[in-house]
């Protein structure tokens, strides 16, 4: 792992009360794939929280990746967290001095086989909230359905909003297909707008797919032929399996395994097309 110099302080708001944000992106070969993309996100949310980001964030990362590591030629994945910087009780300090911490780490590039996972039905996501759709460092409720669902055997979590409709895994998006029309949980649901989410649905679109974002009730799993997820670090993974019920014949369908196709082809033209 590299890591830029200069840590947080016990008292990082960050730290102490999940004040912050954060984006994770890939390096395929060196490049920061869909960077301008991730920022963008991370610049909607700190305006949002009235977070400043760091007018040489762009010069820090690059300074990053040109320096010692040879990261220019590497597969990784780059984090970037933003946080509102040292500071004790809720309200913060009148005069911010935010905190940035880049670090970079291996992740291989190759395509592996499409990932199939079983999932279970734990956590929750209120799209009400204010924080709603703000990619926070906050992930205690994730966490959580995550270990729940491997306590009873499964993979991954879906999480269901405030009406009870299955809007995102623990850390991905979610996707489902439903007599050919493909259904998109989306922000108004209570699902972060992710960058994968967005590739995928412009290629679904290329494709004449019907898209409807829309959150996906859980009675409605038995009629969906396919169920997927999409991130940064994981691409596409089909979901085969939800609370051991099979989705479709129980295998990664047509849909989920043409874009994720898609997605790896957009890759390779792109080479990850980062500007920096
Ligand atoms: C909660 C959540 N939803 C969705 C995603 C997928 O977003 P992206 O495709 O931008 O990685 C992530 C990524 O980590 C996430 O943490």
């Amino acid at each position: 792992m590299n890591l830029e110099p200069g840590q947080v302080g016990a008292d990082d708001r960050g730290l102490l009360l999940g004040d912050g944000l954060f984006e994770t992106i890939r390096l395929y070969r060196g490049h920061p794939f869909r960077l301008e993309a991730h920022l963008s996100r991370l610049e909607k949310g700190a305006h949002r929280l009235g977070l400043e980001v760091p007018p040489d964030l762009r010069a820090r990362i690059g300074a990053l990746l040109e320096g010692g590591g040879g990261w220019r030629e590497r597969d990784g994945a780059l984090r970037v967290t933003l946080t509102r910087g040292p500071g004790w009780g809720l309200l913060p300090p009148q005069d911010p001095n935010p905190s940035l911490l880049l670090a970079l780490r291996p992740w291989p590039s190759g395509a592996p086989p499409l990932l199939e996972v079983e999932a279970a039905l734990f956590g929750w996501l209120d799209e009400r909230a204010l924080t709603s759709g703000i990619k926070g460092t906050g992930y205690l409720e994730r966490i959580q359905a995550l270990r729940e669902s491997i306590r009873v055997g499964a993979e991954e979590a879906l999480l269901r909003n405030s009406m009870g409709r299955l809007v995102e895994g623990a850390a991905a998006n979610l996707f489902g297909v439903r007599e050919g029309v493909l259904l998109a949980p989306g922000v108004r649901d209570g699902a972060l707008a992710g960058i994968t989410r967005g590739i995928l649905l412009g290629l679904a679109e290329e494709l004449g797919v019907e898209v409807l974002e829309r959150g996906i009730d859980p009675v409605e799993l038995p009629d969906l032929t396919e169920l997927f997820l999409s991130s940064t670090l994981r691409e596409v993974a089909a979901v085969v399996r939800v609370e051991g019920v099979a989705i479709g014949d129980g295998r990664p369908g047509p849909l989920t395994s043409r874009l994720r196709e898609e997605f790896r082809a957009l890759v390779d033209r792109e080479r990850g097309g980062g500007t920096l």
